[in-house]
């Protein structure tokens, strides 16, 4: 099963990934990893990592239209089985999903339908959850919707802050990620 990882960020989950891959617990290709911007510490990792990687800026293109059409056409490049949104902070068209079968795996940190968007952490606790967790689901042109395919709870414990949070669902992120790769793998064997 060949992925392509899409990230904006540090791409820890991105990280978790390789690792398992190198590993051997994980039999999948990491065709190539993109960003939508310049500079992320995940392409960066994975180039150290001797991962093919590229860059479609967001803000090189004059609209959503033509950067959506770019990146379809960077991705595509790598023949993907499955693209992974692993941090990924933009909404792809339906057009994008569509290039790939509808085969784009997202990640969130929360429980969807609750608290989705950009700031799922931070949302949920506003709110005084006491439970909160992570979601693994195949994305659709929504923020965060589509059909969910594992999810895990994590407790809110008192004194957390977003960030103590977001670590200690990013470390349930990363296991389910990696698993819910193992278990696509599989099927398609
Ligand atoms: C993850 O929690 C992801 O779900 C969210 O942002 C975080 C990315 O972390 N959208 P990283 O870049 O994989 O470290």
């Amino acid at each position: 099963m060949r992925i392509v990882v899409l990230v904006s960020g540090t791409g820890s989950n991105l990280q978790a990934v390789i690792d398992a891959v190198r590993a051997g617990d994980l039999d999948v290709e990491l065709a190539a990893v993109g960003a939508d911007r310049p500079g992320t510490y995940g392409v960066e990792r994975s180039a150290a990592a001797g991962i093919p990687t590229f860059v479609v800026d967001f803000k090189a293109y004059p609209d959503r239209a033509a950067w959506n059409a770019a990146l379809t056409e960077a991705v595509a490049a790598f023949r993907p089985d499955v693209v992974v949104s692993s941090g990924f902070m933009r909404i792809v068209s339906a057009d994008f999903i569509a290039a790939f079968d509808g085969k784009y795996l997202n990640t969130h940190p929360a429980l969807l339908p609750a608290f989705p968007g950009a700031h799922g952490v931070r949302d949920a606790l506003a709110y005084g959850i006491k439970v909160t967790g992570c979601t693994v689901h195949w994305a659709d042109a929504g923020v965060d919707t589509g059909p969910i395919i594992a999810q895990e709870a994590v407790a809110v414990e008192d004194g957390d802050t977003e960030e103590t949070l977001h670590e200690r669902i990013k470390t349930v992120e990363r296991r389910l990620l990696v698993s819910t790769l193992r278990d696509l793998a599989a099927a398609k064997q």
